[in-house]
């Protein structure tokens, strides 16, 4: 078996003063960083006013995320950025406004109302394919922008049973991606050691797309709300989550608390969707025999025209779709650090750590971790079948976060990325284009500079 090693960006070597690191960090932060971070424990960066951990030991990430979450809320320097488009969505806030929020949304994305969304996500994906079947041996395709396309369309299908051709969904969709185009994942604010009372700049188109994506999802919850009223709503996520009550106060979310979750359920699932669905096509173009072995697969459990019929449970055979979309969240996690900050002084590794400091989780260095994983760089789905992965796993795949605050989209993800894999593997086949290996870098999610280029074919058949 040929090793197969994806592009990973090139660390730092040798040391930066100060204002060169702050330029590298705007530029890239994972090429920012020194290489120790892939073996390190526990790495400290001291700037003027700015203390910040970085943690990659086991028992230490778990007492930051699942043991002691209350003593590292979410940072509000990461919130800065995202402030204009979530405002007080649930990635943002923390505590017993937090609490709340996730009583009412959790509901929507059990297990149970996850089958209720399977035909949104199918006709989803067969829409992909048919996409890419439409450009399929022709020049090279930009299949980071195609993913971009497929998952905005599965979070308006399943949220309010609209297809992304929708005219509303159309003009969200092109809004979201000028916010994305003028706003780094961090802030720079959140890095540098301004006081909290300096107001963070955001570029005015920032602004003006966010109040954009914000105007017509509020036009498009007003709308449900009068659907609810009249009872004529479709059964889909929006629905659910508008009329779930908090268990505790009885109450709903109103209107606008609803625009700020919309925008959350917008950007946190379908840009980080994408990100991986991206680099999993990639990984799949640089291994033609394990293409074949997944397009059988997919033929075998979801059958193929015309009488393609495939049912729910179809999704969970998918082992091979599975392992190879684990292993591109695990290559290429979306969200490559989560950013804490200590409440109250704790003591990490020896090392005091005084309330104020930034506690930076990340799935990126864990997922790749020299301590944790064999062969870490190496792209292998069948790691995930072996007794030594799956205990690697444990301490080192971390891609949707752990904890209280682990993301509430994981088990919606999980169907989403192997269901779309296998669809595109059973009727096309991807090959990389020479001279164009992407380049990962940290934008809003982890993407390639300058795209991810395939050439696609028709699978003959
Ligand atoms: C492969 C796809 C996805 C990945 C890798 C991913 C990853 C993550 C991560 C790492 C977090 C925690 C961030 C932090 O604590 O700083 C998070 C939070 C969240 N995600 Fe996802 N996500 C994915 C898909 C989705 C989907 C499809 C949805 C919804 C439809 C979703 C909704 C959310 C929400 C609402 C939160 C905030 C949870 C909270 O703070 O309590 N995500 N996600």
């Amino acid at each position: 078996m040929t090793r197969i090693v994806p592009p990973k960006p090139p660390s730092r070597d040798g040391r930066f003063a100060f204002l060169r690191y702050v330029r590298a960090f705007r530029r890239d932060i994972l090429s920012a960083n020194p290489e120790r971070l892939y073996r390190a424990k526990m790495a400290e960066f001291r700037i003027p006013f700015l203390h910040t951990f970085l943690v990659n030991e086991p028992p230490l990430w778990r007492h930051v995320l699942t043991e002691r979450p209350q003593d590292f809320p979410k940072s509000p320097r990461m919130a800065a950025g995202l402030e204009p488009l979530l405002g007080q969505g649930v990635f943002l806030t923390n505590g017993a406004h937090w609490e709340r929020q996730r009583r009412i949304i959790d509901p929507a994305f059990e297990g149970g109302r996850l089958r209720d969304t399977y035909p949104a996500m199918l006709a989803a994906g067969q829409a992909t394919v048919a996409r890419l079947a439409a450009l399929a041996d022709g020049p090279p395709v930009e299949v980071e922008a195609q993913m971009s396309h497929s998952t905005a369309d599965v979070i308006f299908r399943t949220l309010f049973s609209m297809p992304i051709e929708d005219e509303t969904a159309q003009a969200v969709f092109r809004a979201f991606r000028t916010f994305q185009g003028t706003q780094p994942l961090l802030n720079l604010g959140a890095f540098l050691p301004l006081p909290r009372w300096v107001p963070r700049l955001h570029r005015r188109a920032t602004l003006r797309a966010a109040r954009r994506i914000r105007a017509l999802t509020g036009a498009l919850v007003d709308q449900r709300r009068r659907a609810i009223a009249a009872g004529t709503a479709p059964d889909d996520l929006a629905t659910k989550i508008m009329t779930t009550r908090d268990p505790e106060t009885g109450q709903t979310f109103g209107d606008a608390e609803m625009v700020d979750q919309v925008a959350v359920f917008f950007l946190a699932g379908h840009e980080t969707s994408a990100s991986v669905l991206g680099w999993a096509l990639y990984l799949l173009a640089l291994d033609p025999g394990l293409q074949d072995r997944l397009a059988e697969e997919a033929a075998r459990e979801l059958g193929s025209a015309p009488d393609f019929a495939p049912d729910f449970a179809a999704v969970s055979r998918l082992k091979l779709a599975r392992d190879v979309f684990r292993e591109a969240l695990r290559l290429y996690p979306p969200v490559p650090m989560m950013v804490r900050q200590a409440t109250c002084p704790a003591e990490f590794r020896g090392r005091a750590v005084e309330a104020g400091a930034q506690v930076v989780v990340s799935p990126w260095y864990l997922g790749r971790h020299q301590g944790i994983w064999d062969d870490p760089d190496a792209f292998c789905p069948a790691r995930w079948s072996t007794p030594e992965g799956r205990v690697a796993a444990r301490d080192g795949f971390i891609p949707f976060s752990a904890g209280p605050r682990v993301c509430t989209g994981a088990g919606f993800a999980m169907i989403e990325g192997p269901l779309l894999l296998a669809l595109m593997a059973r009727d096309l086949a991807f090959a990389p284009v020479a001279g164009r290996v992407p380049q990962p870098e940290a934008q809003l999610t982890v993407r390639s500079r300058g795209g991810i280029w395939l050439q696609i074919r028709h699978r003959p058949g």
